[in-house]
């Protein structure tokens, strides 16, 4: 059979990593965090002191970190020049800046450019994850999901991650605004916001569990097939 090519866009904690990850496995496809991605330039910009306010000074930084993703979805990896990056990505510093590099132009078209070559030469066809997937980066994709829930459920959810990786018990009230306040950035940008394309399938995840969620989005794609 031809790839499959699968978009999944949504805002932050409505599952979108666990779900895509999920699905990929399932069915044998490649996997793509492109929200991985964006974290990397923005650690290789603040490891390099560029100031990430300054928008030119980011657009003139945005072709030098070289960025690989590697798409197991068993194990994906993400390495900066050659050094593994997949902790320092999640740290609370990088949350904070990301939105920032990742709506200067220049940022987007360089990740565009490689988000685009990974999923051609995906061999069985890819899940892949972001804001713009299904808008700007693939608009042809067999598939496209956006995922939403409650601003609540989000916030535990990002919440329960938080604690589960060994931070101190967090603030819900901060985590929720934090949140809101990154998503609100996402969707306000002028390149490539945050949105549902047209022919997107929404899926409101707030009282859905993850495996049904999982079941529902492979059930979608074998519709496809
Ligand atoms: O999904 P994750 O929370 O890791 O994404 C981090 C940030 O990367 C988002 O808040 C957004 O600013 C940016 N992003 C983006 N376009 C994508 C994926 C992520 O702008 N396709």
């Amino acid at each position: 059979p031809a790839p499959v090519i699968v978009a999944i866009d949504g805002p932050s904690g409505t599952g979108k990593s666990s779900t895509s990850r999920a699905v990929a496995a399932k069915l044998g496809l490649s996997y793509l965090d492109t929200g991985a991605q964006y974290r990397a330039i923005t650690w290789w910009m603040l490891t390099h002191d560029v100031d990430v306010r300054d928008a030119e000074a980011v657009a003139a930084a945005a072709d030098r970190p070289e960025i690989l993703s590697g798409t197991d979805p068993a194990e994906p990896t993400i390495t900066v020049d050659g050094t593994d990056a997949s902790g320092p990505i999640r740290t609370q510093e990088v949350t904070g800046a990301v939105s920032a590099v990742s709506a200067v132009p220049a940022v987007r078209t360089r990740i565009t450019e490689l988000q685009r070559a990974i999923a051609a030469g995906a061999p069985t066809g890819i899940v892949v994850e972001g804001r713009d997937i299904g808008t700007t980066v693939l608009p042809d994709a067999d598939l496209k999901i956006f995922l939403t829930a409650s601003p609540e459920a989000r916030a535990a959810r990002r919440g329960g991650e938080l604690k589960g990786s060994g931070g101190r018990p967090v603030d819900l009230d901060a985590t929720r605004e934090a949140l809101l306040r990154r998503d609100a950035a996402d969707a306000g940008r002028k390149t490539s916001p945050l949105r549902k394309a047209d022919d997107a399938v929404e899926v409101d995840t707030t009282e859905l569990t993850l495996e049904q969620v999982i079941e529902c989005v492979v059930t979608l794609i074998e519709e496809k097939q």
